[in-house]
């Protein structure tokens, strides 16, 4: 990564790339915006993009491709067997991970179906992980097996100056092992923990649970969907490793990993997924439902076209430029937020800039779902779309009641090489008068609550007038302005 420093002492990001296509924004009048997050239900999935201006509710399948990635998109190689082009990604899966086996899917989430279906073998058993992701999780209680969140303690505090706060806790493991050794289905590592705000696992503690389990004989599954910043930030945040080369520091935890899956959505930005296996029993075992769930052997539901994108992503995966992007935006927007005191996740982390809803709104309380509000109201005073990522998030327990979300986050998504800093400077500017009017916004009640997955199709209301209110603050402040 070049390191360029500014003559005016300015700290702050600068791409290394140019825009060559470009896609025209949309930012509707104040009033419609309104309109528009009703019809949705509240729900900021709900909205149709046309009327987003700034779309930062995922980076999944929305960042920008390289124009290597789409010109090799046109050498694809269409055929439902043998087709060359998944032989070149399975050679480029070899080479990145040093996994031998690949098994191709259509997205990450595919591959949580399909993995939970081999190696949960019977109700009662127990998957421990740093922190569950919602689609990881609903797999996984589908085939009767619960989760364990082992994640430090520090991953969890809002605030905080901990470098790798997605790291698991060992002792919790060991634990484990001696108390339910032959419950335990598998141990999974998220890279990148995405719920608690995109916080990076360190490589000590990737080497300390893989050795751990090992010595138990249990499978390490890695979810490595969010590897590239944890990758900038093992990088950037632990010495030992500044040096060494990426491709290097992949291979490392391809070894430290006995399966280890993603969504190509993020993950060599593309579309699509796939099992990186090493032993030979286990791919065997997992293969088999490929073709029944996903599709043949040699695209498991891929598109031709997506599978050389990514094979190129991920080889672009490898230099520093391009995935320093993303957490260098996101580090900005945390760092000039923190500096309004606007309560945010830190230390900054990949994929997003995350909001402290529980702290911006800490009059509303989490059973109004004080995440969704905020961004309800974000959407109502910019146009910007982020994810609520806390109580919504959660699915009620067997018993009907609703866990409370140990964090409530808003997700404001930066998709790689997307948004401009001026964009960027945009969103600071609402958030801060959002701020600086918390006390206006009220909370949500569900309207129409969906039992699996609620917050995809969910559909809520305002507990009061409170988006009235808002609107005309914000039309006495900002008079004709959009
Ligand atoms: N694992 C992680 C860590 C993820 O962030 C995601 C998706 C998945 C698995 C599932 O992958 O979408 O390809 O099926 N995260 C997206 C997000 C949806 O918006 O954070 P998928």
């Amino acid at each position: 990564m070049a390191e360029i420093k500014f003559f005016g002492g300015a700290d702050m990001p600068l791409e290394m790339h140019k825009v060559r296509i470009i896609q025209k924004l949309n930012l509707l009048p104040p009033e419609e915006r309104v309109k528009a997050i009703n019809e949705a239900g509240n729900n900021t999935f709900l909205l149709k993009n046309r009327d987003v201006f700034l779309d930062m509710l995922t980076d999944s399948g929305t960042n920008a491709m390289s124009d290597k990635q789409l010109a090799a998109m046109m050498t694809a190689d269409d055929s439902y067997a043998g087709s060359e082009t998944f032989y070149r990604l399975e050679a480029k899966i070899q080479e990145f991970f040093g996994t031998k086996y690949f098994l191709p899917a259509h997205q990450g989430r595919a591959c949580e179906n399909i993995l939970s279906e081999t190696l949960i073998t019977r109700p009662g058993m127990i998957v421990p992980m740093n922190y569950h992701f919602t689609t990881a999780k609903a797999h996984i209680s589908r085939f009767g097996a619960e989760i364990a969140e082992i994640i430090i303690d520090e991953g969890l505090n809002a605030a905080s100056a901990n470098p790798f706060k997605g790291d698991l806790n060992p002792d919790k493991l060991r634990e484990l092992i001696k108390t339910r050794k032959e419950d335990i289905a598998f141990v999974r590592i998220e890279a990148g923990t995405n719920l608690v705000g995109g916080q990076p696992v360190s490589m000590a503690n990737f080497k300390e649970i893989s050795a751990i389990c090992r010595e138990a004989d249990i499978i390490l599954v890695l979810d490595a969907s969010l590897l590239a910043d944890n990758l900038y930030f093992i990088k950037s945040r632990d010495a030992e490793y500044k040096n060494k080369p990426i491709a290097e520091i992949v291979r490392e935890i391809g070894e430290l990993s006995d399966i280890i899956y993603f969504s190509a959505r993020k993950l060599g930005c593309a579309r699509g997924g796939g099992i990186c296996v090493h032993r030979q029993d286990l791919m065997e075992k997992i293969r088999e439902l490929i073709p029944l769930y996903e599709g043949f052997l040699t695209y498991g539901g891929m598109s031709v076209r997506e599978m050389e994108a990514l094979t190129v992503g991920l080889d672009e995966t490898l230099d520093m430029d391009m995935i320093s992007q993303g957490p260098q935006f996101i580090q900005h927007m945390v760092d000039e937020l923190s500096a309004l005191n606007i309560p945010v996740v830190t230390p900054a982390g990949g994929l997003g800039c995350h909001l402290n809803a529980k702290e911006i709104l800490s009059h509303i309380p989490q059973s109004k779902y004080p995440a969704g509000a905020l961004a309800s109201a974000l959407y109502i005073i910019s146009g910007i779309r982020g994810m609520e990522r806390g109580t919504l998030s959660e699915q009620r327990n067997p018993d009907g009641s609703e866990p409370l979300a140990h964090m409530e986050l808003v997700r404001l998504a930066l998709p790689r090489r997307v948004f401009t800093l001026s964009q960027v400077k945009y969103a600071i500017d609402r958030i801060s008068w959002l701020y600086q009017n918390r006390e206006l916004v009220g909370g949500l009640e569900f309207v129409e609550e969906p039992k699996i997955l609620r917050f995809f199709f969910g559909r809520l209301a305002p507990d009061s007038d409170w988006q009235t209110k808002l609107f005309e603050k914000f039309k006495k402040d900002f008079g004709d302005s959009l």
